[in-house]
């Protein structure tokens, strides 16, 4: 996919792997809005990328995507300045068990409806031109975590969603192409957690030590995928063993209707 001139909608981009996502597609040619519920932050990587790039290529807009009214006026704006969206991509979480519910109503709920908002804009049973829709999950969305169980169900919520979608008999006459990008510990400032953010804290922060993985592997990654046209419903490895691998490729769809493909023989993390 020849990503010149794609008009891109990302939720979460003030910082992080959303910040780094938006720089690289950028770098290609994109024109990005994003929004964040962090104004100051988002006002500040807007000024710095509109100097490197142009006005016109990259613009801020507060939102918070666990309110729909927000979300959706975001990817409003986003239409209106770009004449349609592209590629939505889905980044803006959270980490935190004290507050399981409210990262159930960002990581979860914020992101299927900006996967619904965006898929009732691109598909083109409804006369829209079809597009991508992204998703920066994890791989607590493949498995399991002591440390943080109600984050981990957040992202297979995600998951089961996306591919919901990405296995419909009539995702070609919707055009939407589905993907995630699945990483391990990440260096960011989600890193920095609180006494309680999650359980074990001092576990967890030796285990990442050793296994996190940089923005710039997550931005590869995504990378690759969002330009791989023969994908949909992949389902993208980020980790220090098998970055930028798909872990699951071709959906795995119910009633044996297709046998389960897994791509590069690799096992899902956990199993031998
Ligand atoms: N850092 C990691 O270890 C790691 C690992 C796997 C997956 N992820 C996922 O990657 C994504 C990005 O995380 P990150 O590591 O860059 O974290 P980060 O905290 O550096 O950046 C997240 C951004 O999302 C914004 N945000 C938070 N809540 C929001 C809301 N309700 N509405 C709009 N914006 C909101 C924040 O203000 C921030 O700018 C998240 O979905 C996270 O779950 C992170």
């Amino acid at each position: 996919m020849n990503l010149s001139g794609k008009r891109v909608f990302l939720t979460g981009g003030a910082r992080g792997i959303g910040r780094g996502i938006s720089e690289a597609l950028l770098s290609k040619g994109a024109m990005v809005m994003f929004c964040d519920i962090n104004p100051g932050t988002g006002k500040q990587t807007e000024e710095e990328l509109q100097k490197q790039y142009s006005s016109d290529s990259v613009s801020f807009i507060k939102a918070d995507v666990a309110d729909s009214q927000q979300l959706k006026a975001a990817f409003e704006a986003a239409v209106t300045k770009f004449g349609a969206v592209d590629i939505h991509i889905n980044n803006a979480g959270i980490l935190d068990q004290r507050i399981w519910e409210r990262m159930f109503a960002v990581n979860a709920i914020g992101t299927i409806r900006g996967c619904q908002i965006a898929l009732e804009h691109m598909r083109r049973d409804k006369g829209g031109h079809g597009g991508v829709i992204m998703n920066v999950v994890s791989m607590g969305g493949l498995g399991s975590s002591y440390w943080f169980p109600a984050y981990t169900a957040s992202k297979h919520a995600v998951i089961g969603f996306v591919n919901s979608w990405a296995e419909s008999p009539y995702q070609p006459q919707h055009g939407v192409r589905w993907g995630c990008v699945c990483p391990v510990s990440v260096d960011t400032e989600m890193l920095n957690m609180e006494e309680n953010q999650i359980y074990d804290l001092s576990e967890n922060q030796k285990h990442t030590a050793t296994h996190k993985v940089q923005i710039s592997d997550v931005v590869d990654a995504f990378m690759k995928l969002v330009q791989d046209e023969n994908s949909n419903g992949a389902l993208m490895e980020v980790s220090r063993e098998n970055n930028g691998v798909y872990c699951r490729r071709q959906l795995v769809y119910m009633n044996n209707v297709s046998p389960p493909c897994f791509m590069d023989n690799l096992p899902f993390p956990g199993q031998t």
